[in-house]
């Protein structure tokens, strides 16, 4: 069982995420202790080696399967057997998937809301309890820029993303006063597994550039994060658009 102590104590959900891992080598080289839960043994064999070779005090690995809320509700329940405290629990765990596959799979569809929004969502219920309890800490969710309006080229992804950007703003109002913060993680492209397939452009930035900016988010316990920064202002003309022009662009 973890003691609150001086070395930070950092959960990841979907710690294989490109992202949620480099964000877990700044808190590796900050002497953090370290919970990782990912659905590959071998990812987190890879990943507790390279974390601890960067200084982290302490790494588990939780094998997880953070595919449906049953399975993340078990997850967190087996995080919460380890630790007593936690200082930042991320939940980064997500699938982009195929708007034209998606639109005819109505299997695929709903597999995609309870990897995106079921399994945050029991996360983040299920840990609040010891947070509360706490009274300290900071839950890290990712959401995305795609959750700020629904695209052609991606709305069934926008729309579950939208879903965690309106339960993270409600549950951080809803702690304010708790001493517990919520900060929404919205990245714009990041060069991850997610995004392999894509081309790399000028907008596509490193996941080392925007953990870095992450880590100084949940330090500075900021309420939204755009990742990059220019995001925001990409994200204020898009949301800003008149409908008769939006509904026209096919992007
Ligand atoms: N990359 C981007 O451009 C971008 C932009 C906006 C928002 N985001 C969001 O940022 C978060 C991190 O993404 P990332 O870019 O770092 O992507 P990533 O490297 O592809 O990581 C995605 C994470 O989700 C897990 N995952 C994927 N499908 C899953 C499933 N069916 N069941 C359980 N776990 C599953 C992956 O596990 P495995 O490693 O085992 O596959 C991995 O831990 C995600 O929530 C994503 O939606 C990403």
């Amino acid at each position: 069982m973890v003691e609150a102590d001086k070395d930070p104590v950092i959960a990841i959900f979907g710690a294989s995420s490109g992202m949620a891992f480099a964000v877990a080598q700044i808190y590796a080289q900050r002497r953090a202790r370290l919970f990782l839960l990912a659905r590959d043994k071998q990812k987190l064999n890879d990943m507790e080696r390279d974390l601890k070779s960067r200084g982290a005090t302490e790494v588990q690995s939780l094998v997880a399967d953070l595919s449906s809320a049953g399975g993340a509700r078990a997850a967190t329940e087996l995080l919460m057997q380890r630790v007593n405290h936690l200082d930042v629990v991320l939940i980064a765990s997500g699938l982009l998937g195929d708007t034209e596959g998606l639109l005819n799979n109505s299997q695929a569809c709903e597999y995609l809301f309870d990897v995106n929004v079921q399994a945050p969502i029991a996360i983040s219920n299920a840990i609040l309890p010891l947070l509360l309890q706490q009274k300290t800490g900071v839950l890290g969710i990712f959401s995305s820029v795609a959750g700020d309006r629904g695209r052609a080229s991606n709305f069934i992804y926008g729309a579950s993303k939208a879903a965690l950007t309106a339960y993270a703003s409600g549950l951080r109002a809803r702690l304010a006063t708790s001493g517990v913060h919520v900060l929404t993680i919205k990245p714009g492209i990041v060069a991850t597994a997610m995004t392999a397939h894509l081309p790399r452009g000028p907008l596509t930035a490193e996941p080392r550039t925007v953990a870095k900016r992450i880590v100084k988010g949940i330090d500075r316990r900021v309420d939204t994060l755009y990742v990059p920064g220019f995001w925001r202002w990409v994200m204020v003309v898009i949301t800003h658009l008149p409908e008769f022009i939006f509904k026209r662009l096919r992007f």
